[in-house]
């Protein structure tokens, strides 16, 4: 016996959903474990044990296409969008880029920009900062296009570049609309120029891919758009995860203290909070073939959306998942996605959280909430936009 798989009317992307994200992303997961959105005919599977899997079985849930998929958009298509065996071939390229090997000699200048930007904070002692503007945000801001090689110029255009980027992997509705008006025309201009090959620094990890298609793994166009979706990919989920984990650090201070008498803990602290509030809410597949899940048949062809975020608050996974816990063991989590599309950037966002963190326990001895947050009004993404925090130098 089959059941009907059951349908909401929840616009998941309203102002009103984005605000309260982790609410409306929980309480579809808890609905039941295939959800029918009528607004967007899609289906989506909140809890943890079928996200994993549907991840993990990228035959089922291809890649290839995907809600709101618009093959003309500014998002890359390239790797995101490719099951194996293309896939495998270009992932290759930047998981050689990527390699632990590769960053720890690139990420040496981390540490002295991390110090630079708590030694602007800091200088507030007491007064009210936005965390996002003045600590993550400019700290990836400097130390992504400086690994890539990017030349100097134009960089402003990174925040409205990522805004656009996310908003094309959600459906097209005001948000979208907001975040494409947003001066485009300039800001594509200086993406396509600023991933060129002339324009690259020879020595950044950019210039890795030209040399890939030198060697013909990837096409020279390919390579462009390599830089491309790594500027992207790289961004803003790096400064949310930072981010959040500053508003876990307010809002759990007996965690934040935990973590400056043992900062080796920093790293625990990124994947905690990459756990506690991704900052991708969802990942889009289509079903290559009937699949059935306790019961509910999807069926083939069917645009899926898989809740990242509902999965890393599962209780039927993960214990007291609402409490920010540094002790927690948070292997597997899906905020780096899981299977063949797991984050190929993640010892790199490793290495940038470490960095800041560690400088930050070191002079800051704690945080503390000013005003309400203000949420990131995009449609995939989720973190603060604004969060305001004072900070007490330590002694
Ligand atoms: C905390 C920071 C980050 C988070 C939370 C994050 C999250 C994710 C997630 C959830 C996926 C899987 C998407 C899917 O299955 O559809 C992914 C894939 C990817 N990420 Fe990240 N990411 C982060 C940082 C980075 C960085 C620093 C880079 C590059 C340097 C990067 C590059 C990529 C790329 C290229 C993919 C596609 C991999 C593939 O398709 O095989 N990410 N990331």
């Amino acid at each position: 016996m089959t059941c009907e798989i059951p349908v909401t009317d929840v616009d998941l992307f309203s102002r009103e959903s984005v605000r309260n994200a982790r609410m409306i992303d929980d309480a579809i997961r808890e609905l039941a474990p295939v959800v029918r959105l009528a607004r967007e005919d899609i289906v989506v599977l909140g809890r943890f044990e079928h996200v994993q899997a549907g991840l993990t079985d990228w035959r089922t849930f291809s890649s290839r296409s995907r809600p709101w998929h618009d093959p003309k958009s500014v998002r890359p298509e390239i790797l995101l969008t490719d099951d194996p065996p293309r896939h495998t071939e270009v992932r290759a390229v930047l998981a050689d880029a990527l390699s632990p090997a590769v960053l720890l000699k690139l990420a040496a200048p981390f540490a002295a920009e991390a110090e630079a930007v708590v030694d602007r904070v800091i200088a507030t002692n007491g007064g009210e900062i936005n965390a996002v503007a003045d600590i993550s945000r400019p700290f990836v801001y400097k130390v992504l296009p400086d690994l890539l090689g990017l030349p100097q110029w134009g960089r402003h255009h990174m925040e409205a570049f990522g805004h656009m980027v996310w908003a094309t992997m959600g459906p097209p509705n005001e948000l979208f609309l907001e975040a494409m008006r947003n001066n485009s025309e300039p800001v594509f201009k200086w993406v396509d120029e600023c991933c060129d090959r002339k324009n690259l620094d020879p020595a950044g990890l950019g210039m890795m891919m030209f040399v890939a298609a030198d060697r013909g793994s990837i096409t020279q166009d390919e390579a462009k758009l390599l830089v491309q979706i790594l500027l992207s990919a790289a961004a803003d989920t790096t400064v949310m995860t930072i981010s959040t984990a500053i508003r876990a650090f307010c809002e759990f201070p007996d965690q934040y203290q935990r973590l400056r008498r043992d900062p080796s803990l920093a790293r625990a602290a990124f994947e905690e909070s990459l756990r506690w509030d991704s900052p991708s809410r969802l990942a889009g597949r289509i079903t290559t073939k009937d699949v059935e899940i306790e019961g509910c048949v999807i069926p083939a062809g069917t645009r899926c959306g898989l809740l990242f975020a509902a999965a890393n608050r599962d209780p039927r996974k993960w214990p007291n998942p609402d409490a920010f816990d540094l002790g927690r063991e948070t292997r597997g989590h899906v905020g780096w996605g899981f299977g063949v599309h797991s984050c190929v950037g993640r010892v790199l966002a490793g290495l940038e959280a470490e960095a800041l963190l560690r400088a930050i326990v070191r002079r800051i001895d704690r945080f503390e909430a000013g005003g309400d947050p203000e949420p990131w009004m995009t449609t995939i993404g989720h973190g603060p936009a604004r969060l305001p925090v004072r900070i007490r130098r330590a002694a």
